[in-house]
């Protein structure tokens, strides 16, 4: 039952599995991986799907064609998918200052042709998301980052690179991830609610949507399931990154499921219940005292784990004292609305409520919360 297949849509970013282990203070740990045998080796864990950057092709193969060309071979041997593609605009040095937003002017118009060059690729492969995380735009500088200029600029990109996929025709929507820090002091668009806002003042604003990731939200201090929920509410849960995180330090895109536990127990459980149809799509790092091998024991764990979660939330949602607590948690009665249909707000003034008596009710929420820990852990 916990045995990953092609119809459990997991999908793993290249870059993942591909992590040579370089951190701000030590040299990598692992050779570079060829993202053919990647492609390989997915697959036969049970994957469904690979992503990518248009610079991770080039780990083994510095000729982009025939790296392209390796790529597809094994995507075709293997079937493969790839659902969802994105571009490095923040490991070259050009990028220091942002791509996007980078003050630099020249930088900007040179991110967008990188990024127009890689979607063309992304469309061949059949990608329906294109994600932007800009890790690189922000500031450790208040003085030195005109926010509200960056901002303008940040729309001017995403407006002319919808424009060309409108015109290309592509089939493809974008993804924004958020990030508070890291690797910039203060990255533009920190949360899920920063991001919707940004969104809903761009030309096409039905073509962007979020790409959230586990960690980003947690090491902001917000509860990623809420901001999960609310931009499914919002239509805008695109796609989004699976890993785990011990609260607030650095992003440590471990293994799904470590970290917060019960948080993500309880964002299975919203996944697979809340109309989410998209990949689940791990963004994680495998630990930089792993090695080769120890890789796709890390790759298999993250879809180990879903499938345990996604057991666990089942057999809580089955267990009729569960249920029997949901009810007398009243959590039903929050989906009726307000007002019943004719009424206005005047027909409030006919209630008859008993104030102490409502103020005396318990919601009886600690139980409710125990019966889910004991599915948790598997103690029912
Ligand atoms: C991070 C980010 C990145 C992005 C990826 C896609 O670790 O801070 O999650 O991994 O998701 O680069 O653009
Ligand atoms: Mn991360
Ligand atoms: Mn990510
Ligand atoms: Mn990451």
């Amino acid at each position: 039952a916990y045995d990953p297949t092609p119809a459990d849509r997991f999908t793993f970013g290249l870059w993942t599995v591909g992590w040579q282990a370089r951190d701000p203070f030590g040299d990598a740990t692992r050779a570079p991986l060829d993202p053919a045998e990647a492609v390989h080796r997915l697959a036969e864990l049970g994957a469904y799907g690979v992503t990518f950057h248009d610079d991770d092709l080039l780990a083994v193969e510095p000729d982009r064609d025939k790296a392209i060309a390796s790529f597809r071979k094994a995507l075709d041997a293997t079937g493969l998918v790839v659902p969802m593609a994105t571009t490095n605009l923040f490991t070259h040095p050009v990028f220091k200052d942002g791509g996007f937003t980078s003050n630099d002017r020249d930088v900007r118009r040179y991110a967008i042709r990188k990024v127009i060059r890689n979607l063309d690729l992304a469309a061949e492969l059949g990608a329906k998301t294109y994600v932007f995380w800009g890790g690189r735009e922000g500031a450790e500088v208040d003085a030195g980052k005109d926010v509200r200029a960056a901002l303008d600029r940040f729309k001017e990109g995403m407006d002319l690179l919808c424009q060309y996929v409108i015109d290309k025709g592509y089939d493809i929507r974008f993804a924004l991830e958020p990030k508070p820090n890291e690797p910039r002091g203060d990255i533009l668009l920190p949360t899920i609610g920063h991001a919707l806002a940004f969104i809903s003042s761009l030309e096409h604003e039905e073509m962007v949507g979020l790409n959230p990731e586990v960690g980003h939200e947690q090491m902001a201090g917000m509860n990623y399931v809420h901001g999960v929920a609310q931009a499914l509410w919002h239509g805008k849960l695109f796609h989004l990154d699976l890993n785990g995180q011990h609260g607030p330090k650095y992003d440590q895109d471990l293994v799904f499921g470590t970290g917060d536990v019960k948080s993500a127990f309880f964002l299975v459980d919203l996944l697979e219940h809340g109309g989410y149809e998209g990949p689940r799509h791990f963004d994680y790092k495998p630990l930089r005292t792993d090695d080769a091998e120890d890789v796709w024991v890390s790759a298999a764990a993250n879809m180990r784990n879903y499938l345990i979660f996604k057991e666990r939330a089942l057999a809580f949602r089955a267990d009729p004292e569960v249920q029997e607590a949901l009810r007398a948690s009243r959590v039903d009665e929050l989906a009726v609305p307000t007002l019943a249909p004719g009424e206005t707000y005047e027909s409030l003034a006919g209630d008859d409520f008993d104030l102490d008596a409502a103020a005396a009710r318990g919601f009886h929420f600690t139980h409710l919360d125990q019966l889910a820990m004991e599915h948790l852990l598997g103690a029912r």
